[in-house]
């Protein structure tokens, strides 16, 4: 029997609490970075500094840059030896990670971990996954209970949950134990938020880092010592190889742990932009209800306008000139992707959403040899999470009751609330 799925209160506090710390003054955005890329595309200082929020790229007490143009910020993604990753590691959670943080790893290093890792991310497996984790899990756990009640607020009730779930599904773990899983998703929240430069906020993170470890680490050699012959994760980790180079069970916790805030906040927050997205746009959601070969197209549209996570910080290794700007070596540029993909010399009538516009490279998942290796994952089960409240919560649309839903956010976006209702049975 279907029970209503509880507000996660721990859960949605934590993501309000991250949000908030990132949010800033977002209240003229649009119009600042169009100011920025006519007037002012490299900009010496950290405009999330001045917008109030916290940042990425603060801690180092160097120099920072931070770049608007789309043509800058491929540059700088696409350079890897002049534009290297490693001050992530210095600045994030790298040293909780005995050096296994992807998205902190350069060179030969970082082509080899993401040699054994991307096998086990590629379409074809996230095709299996949809049909056997991911839709089932989605349907049973999150949209099906919502059926009878007629009304909800969509991010507390699905989005803040169904991805971590997904990760805790994908990975092997056992689906009967509710409590263990809101730890796990709590915890990985936590980890997000030491992200910022927030004493607290890392003191909170380092804690909940080391409390994932050992279940993580004793999951994996359980899962070793049983042959390791499944289609999940740990499974696929444990058998994967580049290189004569294979992953002990210490790399294996290391990338789970750090896999869980890379692959919630992110995938919650873009669920709710997308939303936010059909509900502004009443036409598209039409015509996706009529024809869902276009989620892909919608999804795309909106990971391009409103990018989650809208900062890549690189560190340079050189002196390096950009739009006449001298930037000197060892400075840290924070790439502006929501400038970026906003940028009017490679995109017609940027701020417009439009799910019909000419293809072109968008930063929303990254690019280049750190582009995200979670994107195929991360849009399966977003397609999925749509797709079903589309199917089986009839006549969905916004609650009058409410507020219309807002994509704000400064260096992490999204919508606060999504409140809808529907034809219940
Ligand atoms: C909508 C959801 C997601 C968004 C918007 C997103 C965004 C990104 C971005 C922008 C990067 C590049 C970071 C950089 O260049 O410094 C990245 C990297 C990464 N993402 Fe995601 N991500 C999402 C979901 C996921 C998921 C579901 C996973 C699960 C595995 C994941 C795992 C990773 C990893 C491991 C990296 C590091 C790749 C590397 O450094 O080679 N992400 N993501």
């Amino acid at each position: 029997m279907n029970t209503q799925p509880a507000p996660n209160a721990s859960l949605a506090e934590g993501f309000a609490q991250v949000g908030a710390l990132f949010a800033g003054d977002d209240g003229d955005l649009d119009r600042i970075y169009r100011e920025h890329r006519a007037n002012k595309p490299v900009m010496q200082g950290d405009i999330c500094a001045e917008l109030g929020s916290a940042s990425f790229a603060g801690h180092t007490g160097r120099p920072i840059y931070t770049i608007f143009k789309h043509a800058d910020v491929m540059k700088v993604l696409r350079d890897t030896k002049t534009f290297t990753s490693g001050i992530l590691m210095e600045t994030g959670l790298g040293p909780f990670l005995d050096g296994l943080m992807i998205t902190g790893l350069d060179g030969d290093e970082h082509r080899q971990l993401r040699g054994i890792l991307q096998p086990s991310f590629t379409p074809a497996v996230m095709e299996e996954w949809r049909e056997t984790y991911i839709r089932p899990l989605i349907q049973r756990s999150f949209i099906e209970p919502l059926i009878p009640l007629g009304k909800a607020e969509l991010v507390s009730t699905v989005g803040v949950m169904f991805p971590i779930h997904v990760v805790y599904a994908v990975l092997g773990f056992p689906d009967n134990d509710p409590a263990a899983l809101e730890t796990f998703a709590t915890k990985a929240l936590k980890v997000l938020g030491g992200m910022a430069n927030n004493p607290e906020a890392k003191r909170a993170a380092f804690e909940a880092f080391q409390e994932l470890y050992e279940p993580t680490l004793l999951a994996v050699q359980a899962r070793r010592a049983s042959g390791a012959e499944g289609p999940d994760l740990i499974s696929r980790l444990i058998r994967a190889e580049f290189e004569g180079r294979t992953l002990d069970d210490h790399q294996i916790t290391n990338f789970v742990r750090m896999m869980l805030p890379a692959a919630s906040e992110t995938t919650s927050r873009t669920f709710a932009i997308m939303m936010t997205h059909l509900f502004d746009h009443p036409e598209v959601l039409e015509r996706l209800r009529a024809d869902r070969t276009l989620m892909r197209k919608v999804l795309d549209e909106s990971v391009r306008h409103d990018a989650v996570a809208t900062f890549k910080v690189r560190e340079c290794q050189a002196d390096v000139t950009l739009q006449d700007v001298v930037i000197p070596k060892g400075s840290i540029i924070s790439a502006c992707v929501g400038s970026a993909n906003r940028d009017e010399t490679v995109f017609e009538n940027p701020d417009v959403f439009d799910i019909d516009r000419k293809q072109m490279a968008a930063f929303g998942f990254g690019f280049g040899a750190h582009m995200c290796v979670g994107m195929w994952l991360a849009k399966v089960e977003i397609e999925e999470a749509v797709g079903l409240l589309l199917d089986l919560l009839p006549n969905l649309r916004l609650d009058p009751a409410f507020p219309r839903p807002v994509v704000r956010g400064v260096s992490l976006r999204g919508p606060d609330a999504v409140h809808v209702v529907w034809d219940a049975p």
